[in-house]
C-alpha cells in the first residue's frame, strides 16, 4: 500500500525504450511497443486509481513519422486495436479520454475511432487521459498563436489582450491541471519536443528502465521523488514555508 504522500494533479511521460527492450531480448521492435501498450494498461490504471487528475501520454510525435513505413503502419495499428480494446474498460473506469496532436496527417480510419472513442468518454467524470499522437510542442504553440491571430482578424480580441492566459487557453489541455511533474524512461534526458509550455514549472524524472518494464513500484518511486521535491515556483524557501524555516525544517 502507498504511504500517502502528496499526489500530482497532472503526470506526463515519454514513454521511451520500446526498441532497446526488444533489441536486448533480441526481439523485434515492434514487441516492445506490443510490450508498452500493457505497461500503458496498467499505468493508466494505476494512476486512476490513486487520484492523478490527467495523465498525459506521448504515444507518437511528429518527428516519429521520420522511422521506417513499416514500424510507423504498425504503430498506427497497435493504437487502432488498443482503442478497441481498452474503451470499454477506460468508459467504466470513468476516463475520460482526450487525443492531442495533429490528427490531420492520421490514417482516416484511426481518426474515426478516436473520434469515436473521445466522444463515448468526453462526458466522464474521473481521471482526463491525453493521448499525444502526431504531437509536437512547438506545433501546438504554433496553432495556438494562429488562433489568436484568427481571432484579432475577425475582431474578436484585440493583439493587446493577447497574455499567457489567452495562450494557454488555445493549448490541447486547456481547462485541466498544472503539468507537475514530466517522467521520461529509457535513460535518456530529453523533452523531445513534447508539452514545452506545460512543462514550465514541472518536475523532471528521468528513469533508465525502458518503458516495457516501468511498473507500478517505478511510478511510486518517481511519485515519491515528486513529493520530496521543495516546488517554490520562483519563490524563496522562506516564502513557501516559513514555520519550518523558523523551526530549522
Ligand atoms: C518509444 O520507444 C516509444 C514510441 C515511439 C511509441 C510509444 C507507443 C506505445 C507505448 C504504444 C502505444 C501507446 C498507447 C497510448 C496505446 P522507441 O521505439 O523510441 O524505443 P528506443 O528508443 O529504444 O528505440
Amino acid at each position: 500500500m502507498r504511504e500517502k504522500l502528496q499526489t500530482p494533479r497532472h503526470v506526463a511521460i515519454i514513454m521511451d525504450g520500446n526498441g532497446r527492450w526488444a533489441k536486448s531480448r533480441r526481439k523485434p521492435r515492434f514487441s516492445g511497443h506490443k510490450q508498452g501498450v500493457k505497461t500503458v494498461r496498467r499505468t493508466v490504471e494505476y494512476a486512476a486509481s490513486i487520484g492523478i487528475e490527467s495523465l498525459t501520454l506521448y504515444a507518437f510525435s511528429s518527428e516519429n513519422w521520420g522511422r521506417p513505413e513499416a514500424e510507423v503502419k504498425l504503430l498506427f495499428e497497435l493504437l487502432s486495436l488498443s482503442i478497441s480494446e481498452q474503451l470499454a474498460d477506460l468508459h467504466k473506469n470513468n476516463i475520460m479520454l482526450n487525443v492531442i496532436g495533429d490528427q490531420t496527417a492520421l490514417p482516416g480510419r484511426l481518426v474515426k475511432k478516436i473520434v469515436r472513442a473521445v466522444d463515448l468518454t468526453q462526458h466522464n467524470t474521473g481521471m482526463k487521459l491525453n493521448i499525444a499522437l502526431n504531437y509536437g510542442a512547438r506545433w501546438e504553440l504554433a496553432s495556438a498563436a494562429k488562433e489568436l491571430a484568427l481571432g484579432c482578424v475577425r475582431g474578436e480580441i484585440k493583439p493587446e489582450q493577447i497574455d499567457e492566459a489567452r495562450l494557454e487557453g488555445c493549448l490541447s489541455t486547456a481547462g485541466q491541471a498544472e503539468l507537475d511533474l514530466l517522467i521520461r524512461t529509457g535513460g535518456e534526458h530529453r523533452l523531445s519536443n513534447f508539452l514545452l509550455w506545460q512543462a514550465a514549472y514541472a518536475e523532471l524524472y528521468f528513469s533508465d528502465t525502458y518503458w516495457p518494464d516501468f511498473n507500478e513500484a517505478e511510478l511510486d518511486e518517481a511519485l515519491s521523488w515528486f513529493a520530496s521535491r521543495k516546488r517554490r515556483f520562483g519563490k524563496t524557501d522562506e516564502q513557501i514555508s516559513p514555520q519550518a524555516i523558523k523551526a530549522g525544517g
